[in-house]
């Protein structure tokens, strides 16, 4: 009995949501879902090869490369290259844009493996991607990539965790996929995932408290003042993989804040493949995305490593966090820098 939906047979029951598609989106989010389950298979073994450990690179970010990082980059590029449907790519681990196929429509952004610094205490990790289409005739270009986040026609991500799912969206509502590893495919395991309106989860990085503007801090505060009526004082959790941080809080209900800190005066998370697919991914499952005062995917993207600020996460927490920033008033250095 198949009692179970993989996710090449759903890519292609969900053709039909698109009358005018050729195939070509469904090919290459099959595409990206192979390039996953290679991905994961290193990634498991991680601790028995000679893989863990710096590359000895380091990525346009000024961070150092695992090897891991540039292996799962490598994947996913070399499965949209042979796969034929990505014009370009823009990856986190390659300062330029990658030409692929110039005869194609669509254009992927990519972070091949979020929370890298994980990997080598096996800790969840996890890929973001994000598919655009093109908007150049001929000779695809940086334009392509710099699209508003509200341009997207999917996202998704894939976590490597104590199970390794893939979860995404075309716009249509958000599904996830559980890999199951005796069969080698992904599995539809959470239909139609909506985000809880609210949570009691907080997830944020309080070691940077005090280069915390003063919104954050004192959203930080009101979670941890005791409240019946609003179940407060709320859990924190924080992993640092942001796709895993999220997932939990996708499915749990809870907020994901990256703000601005002294050392990171734009935030760190990056907006062309972190923050706007993990904002469309939210929002498509009845969540919220903002910088903290405005609509992720509505910012203007001038750069491909951009970086910016990210709230995230159930309705009423992000709008909660939101207004503590708008009540701090504008942001000053003094705000970044104080205890
Ligand atoms: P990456 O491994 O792709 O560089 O991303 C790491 C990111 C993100 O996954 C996580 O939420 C965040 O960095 C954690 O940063 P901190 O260690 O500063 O909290
Ligand atoms: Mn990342
Ligand atoms: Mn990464």
């Amino acid at each position: 009995m198949l009692g179970f939906q993989t996710l090449g047979q759903f890519i292609i029951e969900k053709q039909a949501d698109f009358p005018y598609a050729k195939g070509e989106l469904s090919r290459l989010l099959r595409d990206i879902g192979i390039a996953a389950k290679i991905v994961n298979r290193e990634v498991n073994k991680a601790g028995l090869m000679d893989i863990l450990g710096h590359a000895g690179n380091i990525n346009v970010q000024g961070e150092s490369q695992q090897k891991l990082d540039v292996f799962a980059d490598e994947q996913f590029i070399s499965a949209l290259r042979s796969g034929g449907e990505c014009c370009i790519v823009a990856s986190e681990e390659n300062e330029d844009f990658i030409p692929i196929n110039d005869e194609a429509k669509y254009v992927v952004a990519i972070d091949p493996l979020d929370g890298s610094s994980n990997i080598d205490v096996n800790v969840a990790v996890g890929t973001i991607f994000s598919i655009y289409r093109r908007v150049s005739a001929h000779g695809a270009c940086l334009s392509d990539v710099l699209q508003k986040g509200t341009e997207q026609v999917a996202a998704g991500y894939i976590i490597y965790g104590s199970s390794t799912m893939l979860v995404y969206t075309t716009g249509k509502g958000v599904n996830g996929f559980t890999l199951d590893p005796s069969i080698g495919e992904f599995c539809l395991s959470h239909p139609d995932l909506q985000i809880p309106k609210t949570g009691t989860i907080y997830s944020v990085n309080e070691g940077n408290y005090v280069h915390f503007p003063k919104g954050v801090k004192q959203y930080i505060k009101y979670c941890q003042v005791e409240d019946v009526s609003t179940n407060r004082p709320y859990t924190s959790r924080y992993i640092g993989s942001m796709v895993a941080d999220l997932h939990r809080n996708l499915i749990k209900g809870g907020i994901f804040v990256y703000p601005v800190t002294s050392a990171a005066p734009n935030g760190k998370l990056r907006l062309v493949y972190e923050c706007n697919p993990m904002a469309f991914i939210i929002e498509q499952a009845g969540g919220r995305a903002t910088n903290g005062w405005d609509r992720i995917l509505a910012l203007p993207v001038t750069e491909l490593h951009q970086r910016s600020p990210i709230f995230i996460g159930s309705e009423a927490m992000v709008k909660r966090a939101e207004a503590f920033m708008a009540e701090a008033g504008t942001l000053t250095f003094n705000d970044i820098i104080t205890a």
